[in-house]
């Protein structure tokens, strides 16, 4: 909420009475349909599923049996209790350094340990969201810009512009090039900033992408460090969903590339992680800036004192994430259970004729509704958005609030549910194409997944859209809708 009370406009800072935040954004407007009205299995079924939130919640039971088999881990049991005092006073905005080796020894094992890392450039924040605002405090001064190729994770517009007076300006990426970030789509985007005078200090890029869920491949990393070298600004590589890659192409690192191209200047490059996605603890607020430039180091380590992972933390993840047995399995068996809802979610919407962007990442789909649009425009994007949260009950994000430059996009998450709310949630959509009637000929994109092609309008629909009317195990295909249609 921006204030709009003159009086506390006068009280406040322009910082805390602006809108900076987002939160009136569409984004988090699903987020507060949910919770008004959250889905529970037993108590409220007809709730709200929240497919808005990408969280990791695949491999919990892994992380229990572990902390079960590791009491000493933790300060707070009576194996560790010996450790509590020296932790409870560590205070050192250079970290624990059992901590910084064993993040680094992560880093470099989801990374298939084709590259290594320096625990001597980790520096700790409060998540990727305190990793990327103090980067772009560390980078660049207010009113300069980075490019940012679209659709990216709206949370960036608060994380790196908010408090800092930084821009992002987008490298419009297309869907009929599959979202590919291209040269021209880069030097278009630079060329614009150099025309309303406004200096671009970097690059902001997702890889693996959220919300796409694609890989960059090497070539395209290529030229994004080319282009960033040529024009000699930075390039920040927002890495968090690496270890969520469950399928080929497989993941490359922006490490691995600059290894690669000695032209490069690595003063310019500068990773972002966290454990937030690949672990699915968001709630430890465990980030990192890995930097390749020895002064953004040193500044960001002196201002990492706003945003320190807690010494409690930092001694339980050193501990797990030095169990290289434990790290191993964790990282195959999630990228295979992930790999599994992955699977039975497109599967589940091909067969009703929604297709998704070709994805092996992530977790989530990034889903074309567009046929579901009653005219190419972002304002029937938003009206079908709000019969999907208000009728179908599912809390997925349309593509504009990801800066997406064609509309007809959602973001489904399926990785933050149980198998049996995922069924429910994917009955819910498939019962909602399948009420809709109208029907006309394919739009030609590329896609992968989408058997079939219908044209659907949800004119005829009555209102909520009841769980029991199809399971994602119903033999669609053989539905007489569908045949008729394809
Ligand atoms: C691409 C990207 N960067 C950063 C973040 C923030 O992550 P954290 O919870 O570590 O602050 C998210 C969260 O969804 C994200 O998707």
């Amino acid at each position: 909420m921006a204030f709009k009370d003159t009086n506390q406009q006068h009280l406040l800072s322009k910082i805390a009475t602006s809108n900076g935040h987002g939160e009136d954004s569409p984004y988090f407007d699903g987020w507060k349909a949910f919770e008004s009205n959250p889905f529970h299995p037993t108590n409220n079924q007809h709730g709200v599923i929240q497919m808005g939130l990408a969280e990791n919640k695949l491999c919990f039971d892994l992380i229990q049996e572990w902390i079960m088999n590791n009491p000493e881990a933790s300060i707070c049991t009576p194996e560790g209790v010996n450790h509590f005092s020296d932790i409870a006073i560590f205070q050192d905005y250079h970290g624990l350094p059992e901590f910084r080796n064993a993040v680094a020894k992560f880093m470099a094992k989801v990374r298939g340990d084709r590259v290594s890392f320096n625990p001597d450039r980790i520096v700790m924040s409060g998540g990727a969201t305190g990793a990327h605002e103090m980067l772009a405090f560390c980078l660049a001064d207010p009113g300069d810009a980075f490019l940012v190729p679209t659709p990216y994770y709206p949370g960036f517009d608060r994380d790196l512009r908010w408090r800092t007076g930084v821009q992002l300006l987008p490298v419009v990426c297309e869907s009929s090039e599959n979202f590919k970030v291209t040269e021209k789509a880069l030097e278009a985007a630079y060329e614009r900033a150099q025309e309303a005078k406004i200096r671009v200090k970097g690059l902001l890029i997702t890889n693996p992408s959220n919300p796409l869920g694609t890989v960059l491949d090497k070539e395209t990393l290529r030229i994004l460090v080319s282009f960033i070298n040529e024009k000699n600004i930075h390039l920040v590589c927002d890495e968090i969903y690496a270890a969520t890659v469950f399928s080929q192409p497989g993941f490359v690192s922006i490490s691995e590339v600059i290894e690669e191209e000695i032209t490069c200047n690595r003063d310019l490059i500068h990773i972002v992680y966290s454990l937030s996605k690949d672990m699915g603890f968001p709630g430890f607020r465990v980030g990192i800036v890995y930097s390749y430039n020895d002064a953004v180091v040193s500044c960001c380590r002196k201002m990492s004192s706003f945003g320190l992972v807690s010494s409690q933390t930092q001694h339980l993840i050193a501990s797990m994430l030095s169990d290289d047995e434990f790290v191993n399995r964790f990282i195959a068996e999630s990228a295979k259970r992930l790999e599994k809802r992955h699977k039975v979610f497109t599967r589940g919407l091909a067969q009703v004729g929604i297709g998704c962007l070709k994805s092996t990442a992530g977790l989530f789909l990034w889903m074309d509704l567009s046929h579901l649009l009653k005219e190419k425009t972002f304002e029937a994007e938003m009206s079908l958005w709000r019969v999907i949260i208000s009728d179908v009950k599912l809390n997925v994000s349309p593509g504009s609030s990801f800066h997406c430059s064609d509309p007809g996009w959602f973001r489904v998450c399926f990785a933050n549910m149980d198998d049996s709310t995922m069924e429910r949630a994917l009955t819910r959509i498939r019962t909602f194409a399948l009420q809709s009637t109208e029907v006309t000929v394919p739009k030609k994109r590329q896609r992968w997944g989408s058997n079939h092609h219908l044209r659907l309008s949800f004119s005829s629909r009555t209102g909520r859209v009841d769980d029991c009317l199809l399971s994602p195990h119903s033999p669609i295909p053989q539905s007489p809708l569908v045949r008729a249609r394809t």
